[in-house]
């Protein structure tokens, strides 16, 4: 082994100045290119050490070639070079990967696979095939590199799983946080109560469990049995990448509390207004007898997964239901604890029993560290904001840092794209810029940093189009490369045009791999009565002129008096870009309108307020067979489109979950135009101007406690 590095050495020092980085993502420490590289053929094959034998099979079957005794391309482990560390070779000969560990020989093939055609990643590949002369050093800046992936709200199923851990081991991550609970599913089988993935596993339909963000009338979902797990498990280490589970814990409970309504608080809550459901969704801490629910659960977690941390939550816990509970508050008082925090630190500290009882340690959200005695090994994510991570390193945590306003994959990218808003609105280069010291952490806070977290929360995926793997692809690349990047090179060496060009140069692999990815914006310009648009990679421009349902090419400037009537995409292979136009087509209009209903409002959503745009209403019951929403206009609008919805912006959440739209011109004779779906209608091409919408409710409340009506959106027409 000593005589391979010994050979790469010379290589290095022979080979001369530092060529131009490929197009790798994330990109090595060093690249160094040789004159003479090496031709992969069928009869070459892959030899390797004992431990590294997992990546060599996965390596051979990607390039469609055979392991053996002896081989031109060989797969080293010498742990002088440090965790995942690793040093390739391409030269005349053959290939040599030498791994720190079996991580970082894993990490020399991803980088590998980044140096051939990439047919690599469709399985393509036709030998021989060249690869080209150099020498890599490469080593990681962090040495945990997460994603984090919640198969609640929507149900990723095994073989979409086993598709996306693919994607995240082509670029380093090495960690998969599966968030496996919350209050919409319960996905993972537990042995000892096969009824908690049973049944919460499925939402919708006659499950008892409370539907949301779509497939409301079927039942739907799924979950992992224990023997699917430890396939994804096995999958996941041949790739490097470790399985983080996630039990959330107390909060986010109400799949659970619906399976077992005893592990709620005591005391009697008014179901009236949830149509009979109880919405309550956090687990009594001074119920003894949870604890022992809780362990069985552990137990069990504990010995599926080899991880040494299991996640268990403490996010967003809602101390309102311990506060009206009478055996709560008599525990904080045999206790003496004044508030709730130091109730939740006591639950945490009696999970991280349970788990020490198992061999593993925890991990929590930083929601639950307020100078509270949790064990100072507890791996702490740090979601809330960059402050909130500031805090919890300078509290001395080995910290995840993963603040919503960077590395929260389900935020929009643009505005006028689909995600959620309320962490931030942000792109890739966003994600690419972070550095820890320029966003505040002092040099001993960033010792406690082990590494970055990504994550995509998946409440809008679920009422999109969860069979296919488009939504989840787009909300995640490219941010993933520039996320793949920071966390693997950190901030040091990192160069934006750099890494720009080169995710545009690897725009191939990823059309290889099949990914869904978000193109950039193409650029549109107004002047001198012609609209153009342009894009700054291989993309192909389309179009569209309002009013007509054909998308055309684009191939030159169109010449009109109304820019704002067309708009914009690009496409590659299974990629596409946002809509863009010229500012004007987003625009919309505020004519004056009444809000009436079936169902009375809130006071603190009232009617009036949404009446005034920009807010929300909300009813105060939910909706049932025969509610209805009427939005009356003070005078007929004239538009092009109208968009009525119930649910909150952004979200499918309190809505009527099916739906007739009536449209009435003169504001007593309405006419059926269509059904609501998502909750939402958008009323196109109106033949005369609209004096008011009525949508009727057409399917039973399912226990959403109100319905949240927006005001409408409304785009004039275009002059
Ligand atoms: C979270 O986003 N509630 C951790
Ligand atoms: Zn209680």
């Amino acid at each position: 082994m000593r005589r391979l590095i010994l050979l790469i050495c010379m290589m290095c020092a022979t080979i001369g100045a530092m060529a131009q980085t490929m197009s790798l993502i994330p990109a090595p420490r060093s690249y160094t290119s040789a004159a003479q590289g090496y031709d992969i053929t069928y009869k070459t094959t892959i030899c390797c050490d004992e431990g590294a034998i997992p990546a060599a099979n996965y390596l051979a079957d990607k390039l469609g070639i055979k392991v053996s005794s002896q081989g031109d391309i060989y797969l080293a482990i010498d742990d002088r070079l440090g965790a995942e560390a690793y040093q390739l070779s391409v030269y005349t000969d053959g290939i040599i990967i030498v791994g720190g560990d079996y991580g970082g020989v894993f990490n020399g093939v991803t980088t590998l696979l980044q140096l051939l055609p990439a047919e690599v990643y469709s399985s393509n590949l036709t030998l021989p095939c060249s690869v080209k002369g150099c020498a890599i050093e490469d080593a990681p800046r962090y040495e945990h590199r997460g994603f984090m992936l919640d198969v609640c709200r929507t149900w990723i199923d095994k073989e979409a799983l086993l598709s996306y851990i693919d994607l995240l081991a082509y670029h380093k991550i090495n960690s998969l946080r599966l968030h496996l609970t919350d209050d919409e599913a319960w996905r993972i089988e537990i042995k000892s109560h096969h009824e908690l993935a049973k049944v919460g596993g499925y939402r919708g339909g006659d499950s008892p469990i409370w539907p949301r963000y779509g497939k409301w009338n079927k039942k739907w979902g799924g979950y992992y049995t224990q023997d699917d797990m430890r396939e994804i498990i096995t999958y996941a280490a041949q790739r490097n990448i470790k399985i983080v589970p996630e039990i959330d814990l107390p909060g986010h409970s109400l799949c659970l509390a619906t399976i077992h309504p005893e592990v709620l608080c005591r005391y009697d809550h008014n179901t009236a207004a949830a149509l009979g459901y109880d919405v309550r969704s956090v687990i009594c801490p001074s119920n003894e007898r949870n604890y022992k629910l809780l362990d069985d659960i552990l137990r069990e977690v504990s010995t599926l997964f080899p991880s040494e941390y299991i996640h268990v939550g403490g996010d967003e816990v809602d101390f309102s239901q311990w506060k009206r509970c009478p055996d709560c508050r008599a525990f904080m008082q045999r206790t003496n604890m004044s508030t709730t925090e130091e109730l939740q630190a006591y639950f945490m500290l009696r999970l991280s029993e349970i788990l020490e009882k198992y061999g593993k340690r925890m991990a929590i959200w930083d929601d639950v560290v307020s100078g509270q005695n949790i064990p100072a090994d507890t791996h702490v994510y740090g979601w809330q904001s960059v402050n909130r991570c500031r805090s919890v390193a300078a509290a001395g945590y080995p910290t995840i840092v993963m603040p919503g306003d960077y590395f929260y994959f389900d935020m929009k990218q643009s505005e006028h794209e689909p995600g959620h808003d309320w962490a931030a609105i942000f792109d890739m280069s966003k994600v690419y810029n972070f550095s820890p010291a320029a966003v505040g952490f002092t040099a001993n806070e960033q010792k406690n940093i082990i590494g970055l977290e990504a994550s995509f929360f998946s409440e809008a995926y679920a009422s999109r189009n969860p069979e296919s793997p488009a939504y989840l692809h787009y909300q995640t690349f490219p941010r993933l490369l520039a996320f793949a990047e920071v966390a693997w090179i950190g901030t040091d060496s990192r160069n934006w045009d750099g890494f720009h060009k080169r995710v545009v140069d690897y725009y191939d692999n990823l059309d290889a791999m099949g990914v869904y990815y978000r193109l950039e914006p193409p650029v549109v310009e107004y002047e001198n009565g012609k609209l153009s648009a342009s894009v700054s990679d291989e993309s192909t421009l389309f179009y569209r002129q309002e009013g007509s349902d054909r998308t055309l090419r684009y191939l030159a400037p169109i010449a009109t008096n109304t820019p704002a009537a067309y708009r914009f995409v690009s496409r590659r292979a299974l990629a596409i870009s946002p809509t863009v136009a010229v500012d004007d087509y987003f625009e919309v209009i505020t004519p004056a309108f009444d809000i009436t209903s079936s169902m009375s409002d809130r006071a603190q959503y009232s009617f009036d307020k949404a009446e005034g745009y920009g807010r929300i209403a909300r009813t105060r019951r939910a909706a049932t067979i025969g509610d209805w929403v009427m939005f009356t206009f003070a005078e007929p609008v004239e538009c092009r489109s109208m968009k009525v919805a119930t649910g909150n912006f952004q979200l499918p959440r309190y809505i009527f979950e099916s739906g007739d739209v009536y449209v009435s011109y003169d504001g007593e004779n309405f006419t059926l135009v269509g059904k609501l779906k998502a909750g939402a209608y958008v009323i196109e091409n109106s033949p005369q101007p609209i004096k008011a919408v009525r949508i009727v409710c057409t399917s039973r409340g399912n226990g959403a406690e109100w319905v949240s009506i927006q005001p409408p959106t409304i785009y004039p027409v275009i002059k």
